[in-house]
């Protein structure tokens, strides 16, 4: 039976009736199976907290004396192969902010993958280091990435500290980290990889970035595995990141009182994946090349996979380029969830499917016979690709994203202010990349850009949810 500490406490924790004098201020009064409607909002409240135990004063007494979450991170890192890991209840996003706080530095440069997550820019105010960018190949035909070239280590700066790439892509894409990790510790750079979208990769053989040679890798335990919302693992190799360091920055984002019920859930999730020994990712893996095949027959459909993106593809993702058939990405998106699938993210040439080890081969030949239906009843002729301007921006870095973020700034209308340099956040959800960023410069190509993405979705962090404006740095 493999160990699995933090589940066993929650569970103890759970079947205790404690009337504490301490946080939370629940006091897990809904916990019983039959709530209790005297207390106070149980009608409103208690299916949704029933099941939350903090640690301090929950799992655990005031003092941590058990070391509960330590035990579980310890077994997660030698799951992974891993030297050290830190348990996150602030998803990827609070994994980058400590990952590259933990391996930039004031003023000094830092290559970073412009495809990468918003939440990189995060760590760069904190830091104060300087961006260089780096890009990931383009595919010629579908203008997705499909991974970074390691070529690419060669043009970072000399004093640069580290490099920060982001594999999987949001579209499934893994670029070769073996090789990358290679150049990158020959020219002293620490190799940090964002694969929040492949938490499964570290549990099939050779597959994870650490095992592939990176030196801090963060994933998301709520998106390709079955974690709780909000869950992801920062994940170290000694050699050349310190522990303490790592420590500090976690520390610094982290809050001082998570929900167990959280992190045991990825406690639950290692013990399972390591008791299960590859079985269930194989039956997920062998689903999605069933789709992925099915899908293929369709005429006018590319269905990305190893030959047809050139690069290596995450397992369990399944992404479809359009306009062969005509259709739009968005309708198709809008017909599948009047269907009751959601799918992860759309535009008008590709479609994006999260496969995981929830879904069964019913739903994979339901999915993948809905869909072929559903691109048949819409067909019309080919169309040449729209390219996606998320995955080109190449700005100019006038100052920092520190200086840009705490500048004086003002504001101007969206148009007026090309030129300028913007003090704020432009970002397609999904997938989260930004078209501009603070301390880049207002371009005709950024605000099109900006323009045609607010025409089909939602573009977040700006402080005009209109679009109509933009504040930039005034004075710094
Ligand atoms: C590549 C990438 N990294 C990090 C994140 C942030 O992950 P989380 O939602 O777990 O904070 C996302 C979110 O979609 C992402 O796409």
């Amino acid at each position: 039976m493999v160990d699995s500490p933090l589940v066993d406490a929650w569970h103890a924790a759970r079947a205790e009736e404690r009337r504490s004098l301490q946080i939370p201020g629940h006091k897990n009064r809904y916990a019983a199976d039959t709530t209790d409607s005297s207390v106070f909002a149980a009608d409103l409240l208690g299916p949704l907290i029933r099941d939350d135990l903090a640690l301090q004063g929950g799992v655990d007494d005031n003092a941590l004396s058990h070391r509960f979450v330590e035990q579980a991170e310890a077994l997660w890192a030698a799951a992974v192969g891993a030297d050290y890991a830190r348990f996150l209840v602030g998803g990827s996003s609070q994994g980058n902010i400590s990952a590259l706080s933990t391996v930039a530095e004031p003023g000094r440069p830092v290559a970073v993958d412009r495809t990468s997550h918003r939440s990189t820019q995060a760590a760069l105010v904190i830091s104060g280091a300087r961006p260089v960018w780096v890009y990931p190949t383009i595919h010629p035909e579908f203008h997705l990435p499909v991974g970074l070239p390691a070529d690419s280590v060669a043009e970072v700066p000399a004093d640069a500290t580290a490099l920060f790439v982001t594999s999987p892509s949001y579209v499934g894409t893994i670029t070769d980290v073996t090789a990358v990790a290679a150049r990158a510790h020959a020219r002293g750079l620490v190799l940090v990889v964002d694969q929040a979208w492949g938490a499964h990769l570290d549990f099939l053989p050779g597959r994870g970035a650490l095992a592939c040679g990176a030196d801090l890798a963060v994933t998301s335990v709520h998106k390709a595995l079955l974690g709780y919302t909000q869950t992801a693992v920062v994940a170290m190799r000694d050699e050349r990141v310190a522990r303490a360091h790592l420590d500090r920055c976690v520390d610094l984002t982290a809050t001082t009182s998570p929900s167990v019920t959280l992190l045991a859930s990825i406690d639950a999730t290692r013990a399972a994946l390591v008791e299960d020994e590859g079985v269930a990712l194989a039956r997920t893996a062998e689903l999605v090349d069933g789709m992925r095949r099915r899908l293929a027959r369709v005429r006018g459909l590319v269905v990305l996979d190893e030959a047809t993106a050139g690069c290596p593809m995450d397992p369990f993702k399944v992404t479809l380029v359009l306009p062969g058939t005509g259709v739009s990405g968005l309708d198709l998106a809008a017909a599948l969830w009047e269907d009751g699938h959601g799918v992860e993210t759309a535009d008008r040439d590709t479609l994006v499917l999260t496969m995981t080890l929830a879904d069964d081969a019913d739903t994979a030949e339901h999915v993948s016979e809905t869909i072929a239906a559903m691109v048949e009843a819409r067909r019309t002729e080919p169309r040449p690709p729209t390219p996606g301007a998320v995955w080109r921006v190449e700005p100019e870095v006038v100052v920092t994203p520190r200086e840009a973020f705490f500048a004086r700034r003002r504001r101007l209308p969206l148009r007026e202010a090309i030129g300028e340099v913007s003090a704020e956040q432009f970002c397609p959800y999904p997938p989260g990349v930004p078209l501009l960023a603070p301390g880049e410069r207002v371009t005709v190509e950024a605000v099109d850009a900006i323009e045609a993405a607010g025409r089909v979705g939602r573009v977040a962090y700006s402080s005009d949810p209109t679009l109509a404006t933009i504040e930039v740095v005034d004075a710094i």
